[in-house]
């Protein structure tokens, strides 16, 4: 049986650690697709040349030409421009709207049937614009955040309580930007809610809430490390978790930007919910009831990605 095929539509940071990763991992053949020239070549050189130490069985691949992504089973989606010191991710919506349009045509044309994961931000406007151009299934398009946000999330409780990692569980609701909800109430530690360990002593409300703020804060922290650009090792890593439990068939419960309609009270558009992904691409969306305070945030953040939408409304005529 051929191997799955992962297509990467821009090959920048993201899109070459998305290449590494998937390599490394042996999900698949990639396909690296970049407009810069040589970019993507030289990407899936560098990486294919790792094969022999890293001792994985995958063919790589650089180009400019969206024929090569024909039959992509996933395609994950950083073509764009990235955010500088002092922006936000709202600032990007122009310019990454236009690329989001031939980002979708020729998805919808070379590769019709993959599930697609989009990282491009601001992601919840660039999401559902990328559904809209590529008339793909809304249940076969999708967005990397909660899963990042939620990392981010976890990251920062596994140092405040001192435990692995792999015992904090947390949710980040709402859209990707600075009105994101993560969710103190069904976050946990080895599956003690964080209200119960406040109960218990082992921290404090003010000290979660900091955490809280850090999260929602936690892409515009990296930019202003990395001045040149922001996070991709975080982010690449969160989607291939999405492609892997898709090309796995894993039934994963992860929260991402997934199409609603009817879900949490909404009417067609895209924010960050708790889903299921199988091989049906987003097979469930998760309706877990929220408190009055969650529901009046997760609201707020809803408003703020609408706004969005309604600009890129403005900017294309055919999205109206
Ligand atoms: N088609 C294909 N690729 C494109 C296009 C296009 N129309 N326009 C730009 N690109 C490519 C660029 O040539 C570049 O190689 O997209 C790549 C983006 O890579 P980086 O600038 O390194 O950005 P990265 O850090 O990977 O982030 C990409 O993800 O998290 C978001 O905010 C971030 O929107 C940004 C995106």
């Amino acid at each position: 049986m051929a191997r799955p095929k992962i297509a990467l539509i821009g090959a920048g940071q993201i899109g070459g650690t998305l290449a590494h990763l998937a390599a490394m991992k042996e999900l698949g053949d990639v396909v690296l697709f970049d407009i810069a020239e040589g970019t993507p070549e030289g990407k899936a050189l560098d990486i294919a040349e790792s094969g022999p130490s890293e001792g994985f069985d995958a063919a790589l691949k650089g180009t400019q030409d969206y024929a090569d992504i024909a039959g992509a089973d996933v395609c994950i989606v950083t073509a764009g421009v990235p955010r500088k010191p002092g922006m936000s991710r709202d600032d990007l919506l122009g310019i990454n709207l236009k690329v989001m349009k031939s980002v979708g045509e020729g998805i919808a044309e070379h590769a019709p049937n993959a599930f697609v994961i989009c990282i491009t931000n601001p992601l919840d406007a660039m999401v559902w614009a990328l559904q809209q151009f590529s008339g793909l299934p809304a249940n076969k398009v999708c967005g990397m955040a909660g899963v990042l946000d939620s990392a981010r999330f976890r990251h920062f409780l596994s140092l405040e309580f001192g435990v692995s990692m792999k015992d904090v569980t947390a949710f980040v609701l709402g859209g990707h930007g600075d009105t994101m909800v993560p969710s103190v109430r069904y976050s946990t530690v080895a599956g003690i809610p964080l209200p119960d360990l406040i109960d218990m002593g082992w921290t404090t409300k003010d000290k979660l809430d900091a955490i809280v703020q850090r999260t929602r804060d936690g892409g515009a922290e990296i930019v202003g490390l990395l001045k040149t650009g922001s996070a991709f090792y975080a982010p690449a890593t969160s989607a291939i978790e999405m492609a892997e439990a898709y090309l796995k068939d894993q039934k994963r419960v992860l929260p991402c930007a997934a199409y609603c309609d009817g879900d949490f009270g909404l009417n067609g558009m895209y924010v960050g919910v708790p889903t299921v992904i199988g091989a049906g691409g987003i097979e469930k969306i998760v309706n877990i009831k929220l408190t009055k305070e969650e529901q009046e945030m997760f609201d707020t953040s809803v408003k703020a990605v609408q706004g969005l939408v309604e600009a890129c409304k403005g900017i294309d005529s055919s999205l109206a």
